[in-house]
């Protein structure tokens, strides 16, 4: 059974990442982020304040698959209502147990925040992927623009910038590198070159 534990800030190309790895490990993939997108767009859609703590972590309890099988969970105004659940303690307990027991049930990659540091202290391998704050708003810029969602970069640079801000500075598991984090700066790599390292590493540190 093996853990790999993908971490780092907004839009850094984790998901892609993960996705790969998990597809050609044959390994089962959670994108955690989808649980606190879902409790904030729960508390959001019930007219709640997303900085609310009993609001957020009642959404946090109730949380369904369906909640994190939605299609709208990546809009601007929901990720930011994401980043502020994500602030308080309670709802990040309250999301505990299901991360890890999806992890220990067969082995899988998970990406997220904290990861390496909270969820899963000893996973096999941790990589900690990063990128220029510029190089990441352009790339979710593109994604967005697929979805029909046209903002400029220098919106897309706040919107980025504001959410790792308050990731790095929360209290409770904020973001950062576990002291085991093998860093992966993906500014000028392109998708398959990010992949190509991160599975080396994998292998590696795997004995795959
Ligand atoms: O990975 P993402 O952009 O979909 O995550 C959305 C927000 O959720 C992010 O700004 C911080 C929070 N998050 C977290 O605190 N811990 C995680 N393991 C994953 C996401």
């Amino acid at each position: 059974m093996i853990i790999i534990a993908i971490d780092g800030p907004a839009a850094a190309g984790k998901g892609t990442l993960a996705k790969r790895l998990a597809k050609t490990l044959k390994l089962p993939y959670l994108d955690t982020g989808l649980l606190y997108r879902a409790t904030a767009k729960r508390v959001l859609e019930s007219g709640g304040d997303p900085t609310d703590p009993l609001a957020a972590t009642a959404a946090a309890w109730e949380l369904s698959e369906t909640d994190t099988a939605r299609k709208d969970l990546r809009d601007a105004s929901t990720s930011m209502a994401a980043s502020q659940v994500a602030s308080i303690p309670a709802v990040r307990e309250a999301l505990l147990a299901y991360q890890r027991s999806y992890g220990s049930a067969n082995g899988a990659i998970l990406d997220g925040r904290d990861i390496g540091t909270v969820i899963f202290p000893q996973a096999d391998v941790k990589l900690f992927v990063t990128a220029s704050v510029e190089a990441r708003a352009k790339r979710r810029q593109l994604e967005l623009d697929g979805k029909g969602q046209h903002l400029t970069l220098a919106e897309v640079i706040a919107d980025v910038a504001a959410r790792d801000e308050a990731d790095r500075t929360r209290a409770t598991a904020p973001l950062i590198p576990a002291e085991d984090a093998i860093l992966i700066d993906t500014t000028n790599l392109n998708a398959d070159e990010a992949f190509a390292h991160a599975l080396a590493i994998v292998k590696e540190k795997a004995a795959l």
